[in-house]
């Protein structure tokens, strides 16, 4: 099958290399000029593991080739998968701008049956809409279907994910282009739910946002466990055992960021106070949520005897999670924008974001010399295992504030570090 990838980005990347190791011939289209061209000579404009040594391979292979020619890409291939961003709008909504101008493209270009899939994150009802959008930019009337195929990667296992799917939701009412999807996939072994484009829509939203809740839940509880002198990790645990509940993002900490859950969660609520039924739940997770960072201020002002005000924070940590150098909506710069707010000194550390702000420090003995507090926002790998009686020494005052605790609080004790956790007891 000849498939067009839309928008190169993290998942149009991947998802287009998924399907060249699945045999296929892919073409990536992007308007953005620099990204195609870093492609082109292999090389990712985004971190993700174990990526491009793949992209390497493909273009070696002539499996994929990547270009900016809207109507000629449009034209050559018969699978067109739509992977552009869908920003959360002001009111909260998804912005479906560059669903829509794809959409537009595709219906100006159709010069025979195709099948439009959308894998970028819509609302109910895009597949519908896109499917009047393409009708009303067709010179002729050429067959088409619209297909919706949300995808559940998640950034930093991107490869891992693509190719074994915990499942595959395909949401179409043609038999068709069921068929052809149903090819496509035929060599990735796991669950395949076939439903309608609405139900395949929701499921997208309904699963982050799910995702999305149990983060909230447990750093709630977590705050209750502080007060109580309980460790939440033992909580987590406790109840993550329970199979009815898993251990999966149970995990308390700063609070979720990211290019998706944040706007996927809105995007839901958005779309049920349209329908007059407004989701109470995920008000709440979202309102949690944004407390989260403020929370862990609470811990470093705790620390500090109150005040940030001239005292200097070293953040490590800038991504919104590890293994990603995605800063959407990151807590690492919710956090940092309030110390600055409060008039602290900041100096930050990540291994794979270049911020390119002042504050940023090549090393983490750069970052640390001369701080006050230390504090952890994203759980890189390399943070684990520091040498932390070397890095104290460096520091002004010996206090940790560990927001993802991933630290042991025992050697960090032993070396007359004040380590402070997220009901880390
Ligand atoms: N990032 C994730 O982990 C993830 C996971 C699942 C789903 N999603 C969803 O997938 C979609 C894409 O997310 P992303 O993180 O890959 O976004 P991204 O911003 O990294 O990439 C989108 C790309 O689309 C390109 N683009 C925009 N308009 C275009 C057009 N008309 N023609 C060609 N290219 C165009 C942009 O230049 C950009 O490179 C979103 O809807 C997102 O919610 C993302």
């Amino acid at each position: 099958m000849k498939i067009l990838i839309i928008g190169t980005g993290y998942v149009g990347t991947t998802t287009g290399l998924i399907f060249c190791e699945l045999g296929h011939k892919v073409t990536g289209l992007d308007l953005d000029e620099q990204k195609i061209q870093a492609l082109k000579a292999g090389k990712l404009h985004f971190y993700e593991p174990g990526l491009e040594p793949l992209l390497k391979k493909h273009i070696e292979a002539h499996n994929i080739t990547f270009t900016k020619d809207t109507e000629t890409a449009i034209k050559e291939n018969d699978l067109i998968f739509i992977c552009v961003g869908t920003p959360q709008g002001t009111d909260g909504s998804a912005d479906l701008t560059f669903v829509k101008n794809v959409a537009k493209s595709i219906g100006q270009n159709l010069n025979q049956y195709k099948v439009i899939v959308t894998k970028s994150t819509v609302p109910v009802g895009t597949a519908e809409l896109l499917t009047r959008v393409i009708k009303d930019n067709q010179t002729a009337p050429v067959p088409f279907d619209v297909v919706s195929n949300p995808e559940f990667l998640r950034e930093g296992s991107a490869l891992h994910d693509a190719l074994h799917p915990d499942r595959i939701v395909i949401g179409t009412t043609s038999e068709t282009a069921r068929t052809i999807m149903r090819e496509l996939y035929k060599d990735l072994h796991c669950p395949i739910i076939e439903t309608h484009p609405k139900a395949s829509e929701m499921i997208k939203y309904a699963a982050n946002s799910f995702l999305a809740l149990k983060i909230s839940y447990i750093n709630e509880l977590a705050r209750v466990c502080d007060k109580l002198s309980i460790n939440v990790h033992d909580v987590s645990n406790g109840i993550g055992l329970d199979h009815r509940i898993n251990p999966h993002f149970l995990k308390a900490g700063m609070g979720y960021g990211g290019s998706c859950f944040p706007k996927d969660v809105n995007a839901l609520i958005h779309t049920a106070k349209q329908q007059g039924t407004p989701l109470l739940i995920l008000e709440a997770v979202v309102k949690v949520n944004a407390e989260q960072p403020v929370y862990v201020i609470e811990k470093i002002k705790q620390a500090l005897g109150g005040e940030v005000q001239n005292k200097t924070i070293a953040v490590l940590g800038l991504s919104f999670k590890a293994n990603t150098d995605d800063t959407r909506e990151s807590p690492s710069f919710i956090l940092i924008d309030r110390l600055l707010e409060e008039q602290a000194i900041i100096k930050t550390h990540d291994p794979m974001v270049k911020s390119g702000a002042s504050h940023q420090c090549m090393t983490i003995a750069e970052t640390v010399a001369g701080a006050d507090a230390l504090v952890i926002c994203t759980d890189w790998d390399e943070y684990k295992n520091l040498d932390w009686a070397g890095l104290k020494s460096l520091m002004n005052q010996p206090y940790i504030i560990d927001g993802r605790n991933m630290l042991d609080k025992e050697i960090l004790e032993g070396v007359g570090f004040q380590y402070f956790g997220i009901a880390n007891q």
